[in-house]
């Protein structure tokens, strides 16, 4: 049973009882009822407490029951929201640490409520695309207000309980109770039942007043604001209408009828994709810190200084994430220049953060404090972790990891943020590959949240283990790949890159390809990608290829342009035009020009090619490579790919990444697209060869994330 009983003054004390934080999993919601009917029952006992062991009241539903038949077996919570509402003893529920989602609801079907200073207080469902199923809509309006219920709803964000105490007429906290929670429960619930000795009615929750003046308008402006700030997202708008349905059914004394429409517009939401992709991306991101084959009590080895070669673009914004997390860092470089040049980068950044109001001027000067330069490798021989972030050529490489080796400290963990070049090759430049793993950060590398630990052939299970807890540490989302080239990220979006450029040949302008992704909700499109990132970077990846793989077809355009020098941003035009220090991309005549040229060289004459196609075939591309990439064992799961595609990729949030988007359209869809677009002569066939694992699980009706 995941909640204890005990009787404490008279008062009957129930806490729930399932670390971490007491979610309402099947167990705990029937230790709740059996509490519940075992104090009714006993004539000895005038109250009940209801409280959480640990660190939490309650987070809420337990996710680890998600899905599972446990998760709606009865009592179900609103069983017991109902076992609470018709108790005939007062109920307190104390709260502290977290009341969450179900969590909170629970404890607004108590009689009253008291809490812990510095509670975190929250209706969280809105980020799963859902809305509190459980009476919260209705029942936490009654008592902060409709304008704090509905913006704590519609945002989903914690508050503390001692803000909410503090609301004028508030009914949500009896009162803050400092020192011992239970202690104090257990008192005020004694004079609870002393009050209420001669038999008056016990307040709930569902039956206070609730009416808001010019509550129409307002809840038009509340579904404006919504509209306009979450334009893809259905649930934030439903739990607007929950919160008006509440105002209306208060003025009929009709809150049953609330509850349903309630629980009608979370089965309705529940069903949609954009819930659906919200609560894959939720699992996706615990699952991604999960290694099938190192076990999760492999221990980290420890991690206290780390050492950064390397001051240029990556190694200055990797050294800052450490900086930001109170791990002191040692970068060195070849030249004090290089060195001065970075640090001066990253106090710039500071600078800025503080000028913004986002950082406080003395934690800027507690992260410079930790950062030291050197030029010398005898100052990085006690460093735990170094991660090397120099010019991307193997021999450069070669030089940095065999100083390296001969330097570092036994057990030290070598690092190579390298985005192409083959990590078991550079784990062989030293004695100890075992050390060695790629850590693929993205840029700006403080910023992105996404890392591509690269595990190498013989990357140690404790060196994985460690820079999986190292990246929590910093706040990333660590995936991990296996070598390749261009590991997950990089090597499907060379597809995609290819792909957008036979839409250029085929009719498309840069514009119209980018609009086309951009509505589909990518943040930028390949082409104004590419020229933020340089697109000079492609093109040598590309003469790489021309030599390695001749049969491989790319389009020549992104040749075309890169010789007219339009490099992007930095050279002031690439697939856009740009005026002198804007970033903004001005659609390019000359480039227009340019591709119909290539166009007619080729033979092809233009046709209109409609949105839709343009995103199929741009995102199956990434969805392919995805399905080659998971039957290699690139990726151990597909939701890793689709993690690494919604944190360093741009991918839109509410399609929950490129293999979750395919799931939904369907496999069989997607093979059948592919097929169509094979047959398009000036396609490449090839290309729309399904993965053989596409074809299997569109053959099976199976999925990618089952
Ligand atoms: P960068 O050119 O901005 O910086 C490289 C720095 O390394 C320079 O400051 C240079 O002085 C220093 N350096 C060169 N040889 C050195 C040596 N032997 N010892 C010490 N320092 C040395 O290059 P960037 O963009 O920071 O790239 C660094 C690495 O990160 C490359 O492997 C690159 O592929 C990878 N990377 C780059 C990304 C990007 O978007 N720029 C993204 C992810 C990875």
């Amino acid at each position: 049973m995941s909640a204890s009983y005990e009787v404490r003054n008279g008062v009957a004390v129930i806490t729930l009882n399932n670390p971490p934080v007491n979610g309402l999993g099947y167990a705990t919601r029937r230790g709740i009822a059996d509490g519940v009917d075992r104090a009714l029952a006993d004539p000895a006992v005038r109250a009940i407490v209801l409280t959480g062991a640990g660190r939490a009241f309650s987070g809420g539903a337990d996710i680890r029951e998600f899905g599972s038949p446990k998760a709606i077996a009865e009592p179900n919570l609103l069983s017991v929201i109902k076992l609470l509402d018709d108790a005939t003893k007062p109920v307190v529920a104390a709260v502290h640490g977290t009341v969450m989602g179900g969590g909170l609801e629970l404890a607004l079907s108590a009689h009253y409520r008291v809490a812990a200073p510095g509670t975190n207080v929250a209706l969280p469902e809105v980020k799963l695309g859902l809305l509190p199923g459980a009476g919260g809509t209705q029942r936490l309006p009654r008592v902060v207000g409709v304008e704090t219920a509905l913006n704590m709803i519609v945002k989903g964000d914690p508050v503390k309980s001692e803000l909410l105490a503090a609301l004028p007429g508030q009914k949500l906290f009896a009162k803050i109770v400092d020192g011992d929670l239970v202690a104090g429960a257990v008192a005020f619930a004694n004079e609870v039942a002393a009050a209420h000795a001669g038999g008056q009615p016990l307040p709930r929750v569902r039956d206070l007043p609730l009416a808001h003046p010019n509550a129409d308008a307002y809840f038009q402006f509340a579904r404006n604001t919504v509209r306009a700030m979450a334009p893809n997202f259905p649930a934030p708008l439903r739990c607007v209408d929950c919160v008006a349905k509440a105002v209306e059914c208060a003025g009929r004394k009709a809150f049953d009828e609330g509850l349903r429409y309630e629980r009608e517009a979370f089965a309705a939401l529940m069903l949609t994709p954009e819930s659906k992709a919200l609560r894959h991306a939720f699992f996706a991101e615990r699952a991604a810190s999960k290694i099938p084959d190192v076990p999760e009590d492999t221990p980290a080895r420890k991690i206290t200084k780390v050492g950064v070669i390397g001051a240029g673009t990556m190694g200055g914004g990797i050294t800052m994430n450490f900086l930001n997390a109170g791990i002191p860092v040692t970068v060195l470089e070849t030249k004090q220049e290089a060195l001065d040049r970075g640090v001066a980068t990253i106090r710039k950044n500071y600078e800025a953060q503080v000028k913004k109001g986002k950082l406080k001027a003395d934690k800027s000067a507690q992260r410079m404090a930790l950062l030291s330069t050197t030029l010398s490798y005898d100052d990085l021989k006690d460093a735990d972790l170094i991660i090397e972030a120099v010019f991307e050529e193997m021999g450069v490489k070669e030089a940095v990891f065999r100083k390296l080796d001969e330097i570092a400290r036994p057990g030290a963990i070598l690092a190579s943020n390298t985005s192409t070049l083959d990590v078991d090759r550079i784990a062989a430049f030293t004695k100890r590959p075992q050390d060695v793993v790629g850590m693929h950060f993205f840029s700006p590398a403080n910023v992105m949240k996404l890392l591509e630990v690269v595990r190498g052939k013989a990357t140690a299970k404790d060196v994985l283990a460690t820079v999986m807890a190292v990246a929590k540490l910093i706040r990333k989302t660590a995936v991990v790949s296996g070598v390749c080239d261009g590991f997950i990220g990089n090597r499907m979006i060379e597809q995609y890159g290819r792909q957008a450029g036979f839409l250029l040949e085929e009719g498309c302008t840069p514009e119209q390809v980018d609009r086309a992704i951009e509505k589909f909700g990518f943040a930028m499109g390949p082409f104004r990608m590419g020229d933020l990132a340089g697109n000079d970077i492609g093109w040598a990846i590309r003469k790489r290829r021309y030599v390695e793989k001749p049969n491989l077809r790319y389009s020549r355009t992104a040749d075309l342009l890169c010789e007219m020098g339009r490099f992007g941003q930095k050279t002031g035009a690439g697939w856009y035009d740009y005026a002198p220090g804007q970033r903004k991309a001005i659609p390019s005549p000359v480039v227009v020009e340019m591709i119909a040229k290539h166009r007619a060289e080729l033979g092809i004459a233009p046709r209109r090619i409609s949105d839709d196609e343009i995103v199929q075939r741009l995102v199956f591309s990434l969805v392919n490579e995805g399905a080659k990439i998971l039957e290699e064992g690139i990726a151990s799961k597909a939701s890793d790919i689709d993690m690494v595609y919604l944190t360093g990729y741009g991918f839109p949030l509410w399609r929950g990444g490129p293999m979750c988007y395919a799931d939904t359209v369907g496999l069989f869809n997607v093979v059948h697209a592919m097929k169509r677009f094979a047959a398009n002569p000036h396609d490449d066939a090839d290309f729309w060869q399904p993965a053989p694992l596409l074809a299997k699980l569109a053959a099976e009706g199976g999925s990618f994330n089952p």
